[in-house]
């Protein structure tokens, strides 16, 4: 069996693609369960891109305890270095992905560099890398448009430069399963045994995850890849499926991972969240027909003997069965038991924040399900400063009224109230709020998703604000769904001034 190792960059790769940026502490948040999940790598970041990539490469590096943590440079000496700084105070193995192209149309037109000018530049700067990591990655960007023989060069003059892991990315999607298979064996045929060999796939052609395992079938023990796939233009090969095809299919693919599968939905949720970028109903593995046998022969077949029509458990993801589990006069002591069977170990604080939004909930929720609890912890076990808490609201509307919204807040001690007018209630309510903080905030996206079925369901509202170039997320959660639009709303507005 061969081991493949899980390298995460939903961090980098998937962090800078249009509409999923995300806060530091939310990045905290994800690295920490990235690592639950048992990813091998996280890609923290690109710490010279900016301060705060550099910052926050250097607070997950410090937060991890497991996971090698690995920092993205550019082939320059200060990207490097800029690197190496970052992550001086890991606990965990420390890696150096330094990347260079290697394809004719990359170096002609974008790096203005020929063939040996980057064989050059690939032996000096992996060289210089060495010494100040644990471990050096090489990766030859746009690897599947590049010359072989040349692409070959290079990875063998990264290797006797120091690097372990050789990358072969697929950086604009454009290669297919068969020529990902003998792309592999080329070059991992040409390099020193012990040298890992990497996939770095792209879906613009749908390919990224049936390409990523035709490179494993190969002999390429890394595969990188992102949480829901999310990343550059079609994002990368989505995680949750590389690794469910592993393992569902070990008997053809003969590869060992060490991921826990069992939390790979409550990832999947988590990230969604916090980028409010939801999981289209139809995605494999983690999205909400996955698993729902609608056809009354499906249905049949699989009362009858699951294996029928099911080769994968919900459970086998994390997805819990169990339905009603607490109410109303549920205690604390319950309340925290669930908490921690579903693998959530809250701060007393947190938790005293969790329960009491679990009692409000219960009032209103017949029954509070495993799901109900998940988003709540997901909204409420944030630190996050409120300096506008909502007070209250009163939204009128109906189609021959204008309709208004009155939204009353406390702002550290000060109650303010406001009325407007708006397109719809929502419109209004924010329109409302805009007019308490004064702060010209353009709203970008809004969201709404019900946690669970049922008329009493909760509604989880996502909201993106834009202001001084910078997007802020906002959620808000709550059985009525104009409170958790402003609640989502005033959230958002409480990072921007937080
Ligand atoms: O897509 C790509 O080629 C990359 C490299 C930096 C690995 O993201
Ligand atoms: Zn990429």
């Amino acid at each position: 069996m061969n081991k493949v190792s899980i390298f995460d960059t939903t961090l980098r790769d998937g962090e800078q693609s249009p509409g999923c940026t995300m806060s530091l502490n939310e990045k905290i948040e994800m690295a920490l369960q990235l690592e639950r999940l048992g990813v091998d790598v996280i890609e923290a970041g690109f710490a010279a891109s900016s301060d705060e990539d550099f910052h926050a490469v250097k607070t997950i590096a410090s937060a991890l305890e497991h996971c090698t943590v690995a920092s993205l440079c550019r082939a320059v000496k200060s990207d490097i270095d800029r690197s190496a700084e970052a992550l001086k105070g890991a606990r965990a193995r420390t890696r150096c992905h330094v990347f260079l192209a290697t394809s004719d149309i990359h170096m002609k037109y974008k790096l203005k560099m020929t063939r040996e000018q980057v064989l050059d530049k690939t032996r000096e700067m992996v060289a210089y890398a060495v010494p100040l990591f644990d471990e050096v990655q090489f990766s030859a960007e746009d690897a599947t448009r590049s010359d072989r023989a040349f692409l070959i060069q290079v990875a063998q003059a990264a290797a006797a430069a120091g690097a372990t892991i050789i990358n072969l990315p697929d950086t604009v999607g454009y290669t297919s399963p068969g020529e990902m298979m003998e792309l592999v064996r080329a070059v991992k045929n040409a390099l020193p045994e012990g040298i890992c060999i990497a996939t770095h796939c792209h879906d613009d052609l749908g390919m990224g995850v049936a390409n990523s395992l035709a490179a494993v079938k190969a002999g390429a023990t890394q595969v990188e890849c992102t949480i829901n796939g999310i990343g550059e233009r079609a994002g990368n090969a989505a995680l949750e499926e590389i690794v469910m095809a592993l393992k569902v299919r070990q008997d053809y693919y003969g590869a060992q991972v060490d991921t826990n599968t069992q939390q790979l939905y409550r990832t999947s949720k988590l990230l969604s969240t916090i980028i409010g970028v939801p999981v289209p109903p139809n995605k494999a593995i983690v999205g909400r027909n996955a698993f729902a046998h609608e056809s009354g022969i499906h249905q049949h077949g699989v009362l009858a003997e699951r294996s029928t029509y099911e080769i994968m458990r919900p459970e086998d993801i994390g997805i819990s069965l169990n339905s009603m589990v607490l109410g109303k006069h549920s205690g604390r002591h319950a309340f925290e038991d669930r908490l921690n069977i579903l693998g959530h170990h809250l701060t007393k604080e947190q938790l005293d924040i969790a329960f009491a939004e679990f009692k409000k909930l219960a009032e209103k929720k017949k029954t509070v399900n495993d799901r109900d609890i998940e988003a709540l912890v997901r909204q409420w076990g944030r630190e996050e400063k409120e300096t506008y808490k909502l007070e209250g609201f009163v939204v009128n509307s109906g189609s021959y009224i204008s309709s208004t919204a009155c939204v009353r807040v406390n702002k550290e001690g000060t109650v303010i109230e406001k009325v407007s007018m708006g397109q719809g209630p929502i419109d209004a309510a924010f329109k409302a709020i805009d007019r308490i903080t004064k702060l010209g905030v353009k709203l970008e996206a809004y969201t709404i998703n019900a946690v669970t079925e049922g008329e009493d369901a909760l509604g989880e509202v996502v909201v993106k604000l834009h202001k001084d170039g910078e997007t802020y997320t906002g959620r808000g959660l709550s059985t009525d769904i104009f409170e958790s639009s402003i609640k989502a709303y005033l959230n958002g507005i409480n990072k921007i001034v937080g």
